[in-house]
């Protein structure tokens, strides 16, 4: 908890791990990052760096690997795309291409080289986060609502300190897709975090209370993330390295407002495109009037609304 003279450090730097394969949207992802796949007109990876900006993070590593290029050349300017459209007065198209330019030097990027697993990967970032708190952001994970996840974290964090979590319950039978919380006292959103353990069999799950991919965490993550030790599927968990540190220090879970889309899993990548389709105030009416008239049990009735 923090102090009167003990102000908690502000959480400026993020990890965004994007070295994962990609394997469930192949053959999209044969030479496409899986990051960069749209919803509606924006590459997951922006939606997540969004998000973190909103939540005050200044500086971002993105953790790759072989055959992700494609995400460095999209946060860097295009200067023939952007002198084409100028000359063509493309004045919306240049300003949706805003978002992509970040100052010179606050997006680094590291190689994971072997995929050993996410502890692995924000291992890698070690040195950019050196002894400060960091934010943690998988972007498969795309978080949705009126106010953004992290920002929620960052503000419920300046109280509690230590590590923080973005927590949500799941059915029962999914408790082996995800990280798994002990819970111990819950006070409105927050919930104390008496241990965690990586992906267990449903019968075996401490509860149903599961880790999405946001994170603020304290720098002695590193300590046990060092040891490399594989766990669930033979990786390097963060998980596990999350596990040693309760006890030790604060260590809370945040049920964030708002809802996770799984852009992972083809059903979740559907849905958003859904959802923020429907928000989007240039597309929504004419995408809800198609889906109105979308006779759901009837293939044939797409081609015919479209
Ligand atoms: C990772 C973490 C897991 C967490 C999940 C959230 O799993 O290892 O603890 O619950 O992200 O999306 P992955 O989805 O990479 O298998």
């Amino acid at each position: 908890m923090s102090r009167p003279g003990h102000p908690m450090k502000p959480v400026r730097k993020a990890v965004i791990p994007v070295a994962g394969l990609g394997a469930r949207f192949l053959p999209a992802t044969k030479s496409v990052p899986k990051e960069m796949l749209p919803v509606v007109d924006r590459p997951l990876i922006q939606y997540a760096i969004d998000e973190a900006r909103a939540a005050g993070i200044e500086d971002f590593v993105l953790v790759t690997g072989r055959g992700k290029s494609a995400i460095e050349d999209y946060f860097d300017h295009a200067y023939e795309l952007e002198a084409v459209l100028e000359s063509r007065h493309k004045i919306q198209e240049l300003a949706a291409l805003e978002c992509t330019n970040l100052e010179a030097g606050r997006i680094m990027y590291t190689r994971q080289q072997v995929p050993l697993g996410l502890g692995h990967a924000v291992w890698c970032a070690r040195d950019f986060v050196g002894d400060e708190p960091f934010a943690v952001l998988l972007p498969d994970d795309l978080m949705h609502g009126a106010a953004p996840c992290l920002k929620q974290m960052v503000e419920a964090y300046r109280d509690l300190g230590g590590n923080l979590v973005a927590v949500m319950d799941v059915p029962r039978r999914h408790t082996d897709r995800y990280g798994i919380v002990s819970p111990g006292v819950t006070k409105g959103r927050v919930v104390e975090v008496k241990g965690l353990e990586e992906k267990p069999h449903p019968e075996e799950a401490p509860s149903t209370l599961s880790v999405v991919g946001r994170y603020i965490l304290d720098p002695a993550v590193f300590t046990h993330l060092s040891r490399l030790e594989a766990g669930a599927g033979g990786e390097i968990q963060l998980t596990d390295a999350l596990a040693k540190l309760v006890g030790t220090m604060p260590f809370y879970g945040y049920r964030f407002e708002g809802t996770r889309f799984d852009c992972g899993d083809k059903v979740g990548y559907l849905a958003a495109n859904v959802v923020l389709g429907l928000e989007r105030p240039d597309l929504g009416g004419e995408f809800r009037d198609f889906l109105k008239a979308l006779d759901l049990d009837d293939a044939k009735g797409a081609t015919r609304c479209a």
